[in-house]
């Protein structure tokens, strides 16, 4: 079986034969143009029907969203914008439509909004914004493994459920192991979350980094590549309760040398991007540009996508101390005159996503990594500057997006490590396992956290992360 991606690109090879082909019908125009699609691809493969000698039956029931098995012969085609075409000699109905059902859903074909669009998660896949869409997150997936495969990493699985809070912020999603018809009480009628998972306290991971340092401390250069889950009520464009992280970690490395693993590792998945998913692209560099033309003059990007994502790639990311652009911030109009809804007040302040947005869009015009961090504003593990003030914490920044990567430079010293754990209230006891690894041979080391989702509205264009996941799990939404 050929997909219509391979016929269309090889198309010399089955022109003047009869092949088979099987696709959902996009539209059925003058009871003679048939635009399948199979979602190999964003294009479609056009299927002429001779009208006055085919079965009337068969037609009569074709319509958009029907799917069906065709059988004709490949030709030239003599329309715009197809190289060939199937001159249909058999239709096979696999299914038809319940008609009047179809006018209430999203495969009705006309415009739908994009909330339309999330209340019918299910069916989104049918349409071409959403195809695009996925077809891009799976190259950004392959290309992400093929990075770290090139530079000798492995990947690691880390544990879902796991007794850990990695981020030490307790924004997780408890488990239960008990019958929930039947729910364990205390003698004072409390829920008995002794009884979780089988008698101990786990929760479902914010974060794979504490074990995959583990692995890093013996294999060198690893990546995990999994869900993570936060129980934060955060209701915005860029969150989700169930997000998909990348955390490479590498033995040897500092600060400097994650920053450039980072931006190395980001330009080579745009890249990939750009160069393997050109039509998918287009389209969506197509309904960008759109979209811009609806709003107002001051909003609108000045980039097209396309030319955005080539931009990012030839540039250095600028780097830039937390001191330094809390120094611009402070400095900046939109701070003195009110402008921000958080204004920042002094050093020590922790940035909300419009100062970082404000960083890269309107200072720097380019993507930026934040270093050194106030040591009160990030995680316990993160390396503890000379200052005593700071800690080897960097972010990076993109346009549109804040956010993209945290990560730092490791504390591999154990007594910095329990100081630091015991002022931040993390208990020791229960993360026995990792601080071995600070007592038998430790190294310095470091890595980082990519929201695989942040990454894909940014190359993608969209603009709300639930569109960029298939089934978007939030504080508002997770019915199926
Ligand atoms: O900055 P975070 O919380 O860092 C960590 O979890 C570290 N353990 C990473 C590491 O050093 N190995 O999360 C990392 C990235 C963020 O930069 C952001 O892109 C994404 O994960 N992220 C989210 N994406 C979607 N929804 C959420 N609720 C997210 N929280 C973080
Ligand atoms: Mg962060």
């Amino acid at each position: 079986k050929q997909t219509i991606k391979e016929i269309l690109q090889d198309y010399k090879k089955v022109l003047h034969h009869d092949i088979t082909v099987y696709g959902w019908v996009k539209s059925f125009r003058a009871n003679r143009f048939i635009a399948l699609n199979d979602g190999s691809t964003i294009n479609n493969l056009q299927i002429v029907v001779d009208f006055e000698n085919f079965d009337k039956e068969i037609i009569n029931k074709i319509s958009t969203a029907s799917s069906l098995k065709v059988i004709g012969e490949v030709v030239e085609s003599q329309g715009a914008g197809q190289t060939v075409e199937i001159i249909a000699k058999k239709i096979i109905i696999l299914g038809d439509n319940f008609t009047e059902e179809l006018q209430n859903t999203i495969l009705q074909p006309k415009k739908h909004s994009l909330e339309k669009l999330r209340e019918q998660a299910h069916l989104r896949f049918r349409t071409n914004l959403f195809g695009a869409v996925f077809r891009v997150r799976h190259a950004v997936t392959f290309a992400i493994h093929s990075f770290f495969t090139k530079n000798h990493f492995f990947n690691i699985h880390t544990p879902i459920i796991t007794g850990a809070d990695a981020e030490g912020a307790g924004e997780m999603f408890g488990l239960t192991s008990f019958d929930l018809n039947n729910v364990p009480k205390t003698e004072d009628g409390q829920v008995d979350y002794s009884q979780d998972f089988f008698g101990k306290q786990t929760n479902l991971t914010v974060s794979g980094q504490l074990e995959g340092e583990t692995a890093a401390m013996g294999l060198g250069r690893i990546y995990t590549f999994g869900p993570t889950f936060r129980a934060e009520n955060s209701n915005t464009t860029r969150h989700l309760a169930e997000f998909w992280m990348v955390e490479p970690e590498v033995a040897f490395n500092n600060l400097e040398d994650n920053i450039d693993l980072a931006e190395d590792f980001l330009k080579y998945v745009i890249q990939y991007v750009l160069d393997n998913c050109k039509d998918d692209l287009e389209f969506l560099d197509k309904r960008f540009a759109e979209e811009q033309k609806s709003k107002p003059e001051k909003e609108r990007a000045k980039e097209g996508l396309i030319e955005k994502l080539q931009n990012v790639v030839a540039k250095r990311f600028m780097r830039v101390s937390y001191t330094e652009a809390i120094d611009i911030l402070l400095n900046s109009k939109e701070n003195k005159k009110g402008k921000f809804q958080f204004p920042i007040e002094s050093w020590g302040a922790d940035l909300q996503s419009e100062h970082e947005r404000f960083l890269v869009e309107k200072h720097f015009e380019s993507p930026v990594v934040l270093f050194d961090y106030p040591k009160d504003i990030k995680a316990f593990y993160m390396r503890l500057n000379d200052d005593n003030k700071t800690v080897r914490a960097m972010d990076v920044l993109f346009p549109g997006i804040g956010e993209i990567i945290g990560g730092s430079e490791r504390e591999e010293r154990i007594e910095v490590l329990r100081q630091k754990m015991k002022e931040m209230h993390v208990e020791e006891e229960e993360l026995w396992w990792y601080m071995d690894t600070r007592k038998f041979g430790s190294v310095p080391h470091a890595g980082f956290g990519l929201g695989l989702e942040r990454l894909i509205l940014f190359v993608t264009g969209m603009t709300n992360i639930r569109d960029v996941i298939p089934f978007p799990r939030t504080p508002k939404s997770a019915e199926f």
